[in-house]
C-alpha cells in the first residue's frame, strides 16, 4: 500500500460503494429483565495498550501521502480530538520513500498534538522505517498492516510475502512503542494469532471481512471483475474476534474491525472479546459526504445506543459486557464447533445477571 496515487485510487472508489456491514446476525444478546444499574452508572470507557480511552472506537487508518489525502487527516485528526477518540493514519511507507509525502501524515500531530496517535507501515518494513515511521508522527503505537489478497489483486503488488513473521518479531523486539498487528478486511486465525502473540505484539486488530473489501476496490481499479466466490475471501469479522480471542492472553488486546459502524454489531464485537473497535470506511463517507458535525453527531449517537445496549444486558462496563450471555447460533456456532472452540461457552456466562 505504498503508492501515494493509489491512496487517492483507494479513498474514490471506497467512496463510490456503500461501506459495508459485518454479518454478526449469529449472534444475540440475552435481554436482562432486572438491570440492577442505572445509564448514568453505565461506562463505556476501555483499556488498550496499557491506557485508559473514554470511548471503544477509534479511527482505523485510511489515508495520507498526497494533496487530497492531507486534508482528510487534517479533518480526521480534528474530529479525532474533539471526540478524544484515537486515531491510526494510513501507511506510511510511501513518505518513508519520499520525504515530500511526510506533512501529508505530520498534520495529525499539528491539529491533535495529545491525541493517541498510531503511525502504520507495511509487513516488508525493516525496524529502522519501523521507527521512522513512529518519530515522523510522534506515534503513540505502531500498527503494521497485513493485506495479501488486496497485494495479490494489484498487478503493482507485491509477491513475496516469505519472512513476514521474522520482519515483524524484529521490529517488535527494537520498538520504541507498543506493536498492533492489523489485517485491512480479510480477518485473522487462531493459528497466525497465536504467532504473532509469540512475537510479542501487544494488540491485534483482527481486521475482517464484511466492511471495506479491497479484493473489490483493486477489482474496479483494473477494470476487471472478480469471480464472486474470490470476492468474498476472507473470515468475517466476528469469527475473527472469536478466533482471536481462543488463543488470547492477558496483556494482548483484540481490536476489532471491519463493517462496524452499528452500536449493537459494535457491543457482540466487545462480548466476544474485543476492548477497541476500529472505524475507517463508515466514518470516511460521513465526513466526506455529510459533513464533520454529521461525523461528531454519529460518534455521539453510536455511544450513547452502545450504553443503551450494555444497560439492556446488565452490563455496566465493557469488562461485564464480556461476561454476559451471548447465544451464538447458525453458520458462527457450525464453524467455531468445527474448529474446537465452544459456542456453549458464550451462552452459559452468566456473571451479571
Ligand atoms: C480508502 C481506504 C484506505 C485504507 N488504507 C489503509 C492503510 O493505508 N493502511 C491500513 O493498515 N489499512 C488501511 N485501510 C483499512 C482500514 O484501516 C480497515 O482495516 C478496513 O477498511 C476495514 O474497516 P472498515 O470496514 O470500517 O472500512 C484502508 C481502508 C480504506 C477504506
Amino acid at each position: 500500500m505504498s503508492g501515494a496515487w493509489r491512496k487517492d485510487e483507494h479513498l474514490f472508489f471506497s467512496l463510490s460503494r456503500s461501506p459495508g456491514r459485518a454479518d454478526f446476525k449469529d449472534i444475540s444478546f440475552v435481554h436482562n429483565c432486572l438491570p440492577d444499574i442505572d445509564l448514568a452508572d453505565v461506562s463505556i470507557e476501555t483499556s488498550m495498550l496499557g491506557r485508559t480511552f473514554r470511548s471503544p472506537l477509534f479511527f482505523n487508518a485510511l489515508t495520507g501521502g498526497t494533496r487530497q489525502s492531507k486534508i482528510i487527516n487534517a479533518k480526521l485528526a480534528a474530529a479525532a480530538r474533539k471526540m478524544d477518540l484515537p486515531m491510526a493514519v494510513g501507511s506510511q511507507m510511501t513518505a518513508l520513500h519520499n520525504r515530500g509525502r511526510e506533512e501529508s501524515f505530520r498534520i495529525v500531530r499539528c491539529i491533535n498534538p495529545r491525541g493517541f496517535v498510531m503511525a502504520n507501515i507495511g509487513s516488508y518494513a525493516d525496524p529502522q522505517m519501523a521507527e521512522r515511521a513512529v518519530k515522523m508522527i510522534r506515534a503513540d503505537a505502531l500498527q503494521i498492516h497485513l493485506n495479501t489478497p488486496q497485494e495479490l489483486a494489484m498487478a503493482e503488488g507485491d509477491r513475496q510475502f516469505r519472512g513476514t513473521m521474522e520482519r515483524i518479531k524484529q521490529i517488535v523486539s527494537v520498538s520504541s512503542k507498543p506493536v498492533i498487528v492489523k489485517e485491512v478486511g480479510f480477518g485473522i486465525a487462531r493459528e497466525e494469532a497465536e504467532m504473532l502473540i509469540q512475537s510479542g505484539v501487544r494488540a491485534i486488530d483482527v481486521g475482517g471481512r464484511g466492511g471495506t473489501n479491497f479484493l473489490v476496490i483493486e477489482s474496479m481499479r483494473a477494470g476487471k471483475h472478480l469471480s464472486a466466490g474470490i470476492a468474498g475471501w476472507g473470515i468475517n469479522t466476528a469469527i475473527s474476534i472469536v478466533e482471536t480471542n481462543a488463543v488470547s492472553r492477558k496483556g494482548i488486546d483484540i481490536m476489532a474491525t471491519g463493517g462496524l459502524h452499528n452500536a449493537l454489531d459494535i457491543a457482540k464485537a466487545i462480548s466476544l472479546g474485543a476492548s477497541a473497535i476500529g472505524i475507517a470506511a463508515y466514518p470516511l463517507h460521513l465526513m466526506l459526504k455529510k459533513g464533520f458535525n454529521t461525523l461528531i453527531n454519529w460518534i455521539a449517537d453510536v455511544e450513547k445506543e452502545l450504553r443503551i445496549v450494555m444497560l439492556m444486558t446488565g452490563a455496566s462496563s465493557l469488562v461485564d459486557l464480556r461476561t454476559v450471555p451471548l447465544v451464538i447460533t447458525g453458520k458462527t456456532a457450525e464453524w467455531m464447533k468445527r474448529r474446537d472452540i465452544d459456542p456453549d461457552l458464550f451462552a452459559r456466562r452468566q456473571k451479571c445477571r
